[in-house]
């Protein structure tokens, strides 16, 4: 079996995630990560014996590292030398500078939701358009809100042949380990309207017709959707069937919050701690089967999305993609999802 030699650039929230997720899949091996200097994050690294490089490569900045307990492998474009596939995990709004050394090394790259698809001209998400970035140079791994939106909008499409959808999204003020972001005691509307996030879906799946609004509030664990969603006629669906179709599809969770008493995000994420990933994490989209009604051809439903996680198999499922090494999103789903319950004993 050939091994897919993979950098991950950035090792944050999102980076060493991603990073985990790799180094559990058997076709996947991480050959190195990067941190802009010594920090904390270099511990991990070193810990899970990742070769740790330096996310520029100023003579300057490797150099910080010297009096570190951390030994520095050297800069960016040593690291890039070595890989097949970058995957950028920096904050968002910096690609437009990474894209051109990711070029200039000749390798494939992949980035995450925090930039735009013009970007790459291209987006990804596993049951969206697996297919489309198949052997492509590089994409976009979209937002943990629109990976939200997709897993559960898409196979309703699929059923339908039709979607018409409007959505709020109910924003997470800051990840846990974010000092820096609010509010703290607001609701914070996004004024522009509609908001990026349901459009977002349309980078992936193009047929959806989607709008959004979304409000921000002093939470940290999960972000929450409230869906409505427009069916044609003769769609055959009733509300039980479509919780039956969510049962079946991969990387969503229904469960019933009066029955099962799990009826915030308090409890999906107490569970999604039981489960024992590292973090706490939550790959799965978790939909309340008691919150899912079809009146008419009227779709109502909510859904609590992990923001720091669902999009970490997704990463590993587009490594897949553009290295051309597996054409079937389902099975790739299956292979990543199998070897991180593996990898962490579950
Ligand atoms: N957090 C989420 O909930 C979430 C969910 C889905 C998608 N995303 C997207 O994922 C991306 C990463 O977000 P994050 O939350 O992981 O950010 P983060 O926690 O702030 O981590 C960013 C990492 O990038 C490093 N970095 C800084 N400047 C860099 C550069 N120029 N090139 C490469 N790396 C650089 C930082 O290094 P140091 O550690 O040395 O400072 C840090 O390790 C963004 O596009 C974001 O929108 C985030």
């Amino acid at each position: 079996m050939v091994t897919i030699k993979v950098a991950i650039n950035g090792f944050g929230t999102i980076g060493k995630r991603v990073a985990d997720a790799i180094d559990a899949q058997e076709d996947m091996e991480i050959v190195g990560v990067t941190k802009t200097g010594p920090s904390f994050g270099c511990g991990l690294a070193a810990k899970k014996g990742f070769p740790l490089y330096c996310t520029f490569d100023d003579v300057e900045k490797i150099s910080s590292f010297d009096d570190s307990d951390y030994d520095c492998k050297g800069g960016l474009s040593e690291l890039l030398s070595v890989a097949d596939v970058v995957i950028d995990c920096a904050p968002g709004k910096m690609g437009a500078t990474n894209l051109q050394k990711y070029k200039s090394a000749g390798i494939k790259y992949m980035f995450q939701g925090g930039e735009k698809h013009s970007l790459t001209g291209l987006s990804y998400t596993s049951c969206a358009n697996h297919k489309e970035n198949f052997n492509a140079q590089g994409t976009r791994v979209v937002s943990c809100n629109t990976t939200g939106l997709s897993r559960t909008l898409v196979p309703l499409f699929d059923h339908c042949g039709s979607l018409k959808v409007e959505c709020t999204m109910i924003r997470r003020a800051a990840d846990p380990g974010d000092s820096d972001k609010g509010p703290i005691n607001a609701i914070k509307p996004v004024l522009k309207v509609p908001s990026h996030h349901g459009p977002d879906v349309m980078t992936v799946k193009p047929e959806i017709e989607i709008n959004s609004l979304a409000v921000a509030v002093p939470t940290t664990l999960m972000h929450v959707h409230s869906i409505i969603a427009d069916l044609p006629e003769g769609h055959g669906l009733n509300t039980e069937k479509i919780i039956e179709m969510w049962m079946d599809t991969p990387r969503v969770i229904v469960m019933n919050g009066k029955e099962d008493r799990i009826p915030t995000t308090a409890e999906v994420m107490e569970m999604a701690r039981d489960i024992g990933r590292k973090w706490g994490d939550l790959h799965e989209i978790f939909v309340w089967e008691d919150g899912v009604k079809l009146i008419g051809n009227r779709l109502y439903y909510f859904q609590a999305i992990h923001q720091e996680s669902d999009v970490i198999p997704e990463n590993v499922d587009c490594v897949r993609a553009l290295m051309g090494t597996e054409k079937d999103w389902k099975t790739s789903v299956s292979k990543t999802d199998s070897a991180i319950s593996k990898y962490y004993n579950l």
